[in-house]
């Protein structure tokens, strides 16, 4: 893990217009003097449970709203922040961290294209949750997420789109999205930078038939699925690199692409590491990224396990919680949602609709 509050430097990796970048590349957090402490596992009495972007009651919008509203209501120096929360990811990211605690002090960490993208993105999610809770007092608060593998989820989440709500500034709006792809609404999981222009029902079963390339295909054992390995000592890889895990390198990034603004000098935000974390809308992709890594335990098939070398189960990251605390926290407790104490709301009749979409 880094020393995330002693040594941190102005983000540089990965980003080719640095000159000309619309969101600051100084991500480091703040540093408010504390001690790391241990990680320990939630004792709330119930599960949070996260509900699909497009099927949320007015009720759970609303506080969806109000709550990434507090957030950004936040003094910016504050750790839980909307920006130091969108910092997080190009810290990690972009090279604000060095391996200086395995003793690399010249190689940058990378959580990306390798191993450790699911756990790392789901610690991540777990605290953001927690703090939005927080800030609302709603000890049970849980995340929509943006369930593109399903038909009906596809578009971008209604509530994503508008710029303003009776009168308001929508909280969920940004400014840097790629606008006609928001006024198509339906992703494009295969997305490589080109528009396809076929018709909204072929644009479903290609995503579909993308989802089932990336859970069974190209995802059937454990290092296909989650990454190469990346261990103390070795250089962060690039994307396009095979070790990339098949999620990652497929409806993830293609996401990613999508929603960011092609016109801007990175890809802001969604399209560079740097900036994703400036779109609200980068949470609810990720929430639905993680619960792939579910779904793909779910389906029980052979090869389908968690890894279980200690250099991954022994891999850490340090967040603020939201207590405001800096916790150090491990791949190994990061494997059970149950312990977690959140989950995913299914679709009783069918969870997996593309089952049947072999490409
Ligand atoms: Cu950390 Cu979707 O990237």
């Amino acid at each position: 893990a880094p020393d995330i509050t002693s040594i941190c430097k102005d983000a540089s990796a990965g980003i080719r217009n640095k000159d000309q970048a619309v969101r600051t590349l100084k991500c480091c957090p703040p540093s408010l003097g504390k001690p790391i402490k241990d990680f320990v596992f939630p004792t709330d009495k119930k599960v949070r449970m996260r509900w699909p972007a497009q099927a949320g009651t007015k009720e759970q919008v609303d506080k969806y709203r109000a709550a990434i509203q507090a957030m950004r209501d936040l003094p910016e120096d504050h750790p839980h922040s909307f920006v130091n929360q969108a910092k997080i990811h190009c810290a990690y990211c972009n090279g604000g961290y060095t391996q200086v605690d395995s003793g690399f002090p010249d190689i940058d960490i990378q959580i990306h294209n390798s191993w450790l993208f699911f756990p790392f993105h789901r610690w991540y999610l777990y605290f953001y949750e927690r703090i939005l809770g927080k800030l609302i007092k709603d000890p049970d608060f849980a995340l929509p997420f943006w369930k593109w593998d399903e038909p009906a989820g596809m578009p971008i989440p209604e509530m994503f789109v508008p710029e303003t709500i009776d009168g308001k500034p929508n909280s969920l709006y940004d400014v840097y999205r790629n606008a006609d792809h928001i006024k198509d609404r339906i992703v494009d999981l295969d997305y490589d930078g080109k528009d396809k222009d076929i018709p909204d029902k072929q644009q479903v079963l290609c995503n579909l038939s993308t989802v089932y390339r990336d859970l069974v295909r190209n995802g059937g054992d454990t290092l296909s699925f989650f990454g190469g390995v990346y261990v103390a000592g070795d250089d962060p890889v690039g994307n396009g690199d095979p070790s990339v895990g098949s999620v990652e390198a497929g409806s993830h990034t293609a996401v990613h692409r999508w929603v960011g603004d092609s016109k801007q000098p990175n890809g802001e935000d969604m399209g560079n590491f740097y900036s994703a974390g400036y779109d609200p809308a980068f949470y609810i992709h990720h929430t639905n990224v993680d619960r792939m890594w579910k779904l793909w335990k779910d389906l029980r098939l052979p090869g389908h396990v968690d890894p279980t070398e200690k250099d991954w189960l022994d891999a850490s990251y340090v967040f603020y919680d939201e207590n405001e605390d800096l916790v150090r926290v491990y791949n190994r407790d990061s494997v059970s949602l149950d312990k977690l104490k959140y989950n995913y709301i299914e679709n009783s009749k069918e969870v997996f609709p593309w089952r049947k979409s072999r490409p």
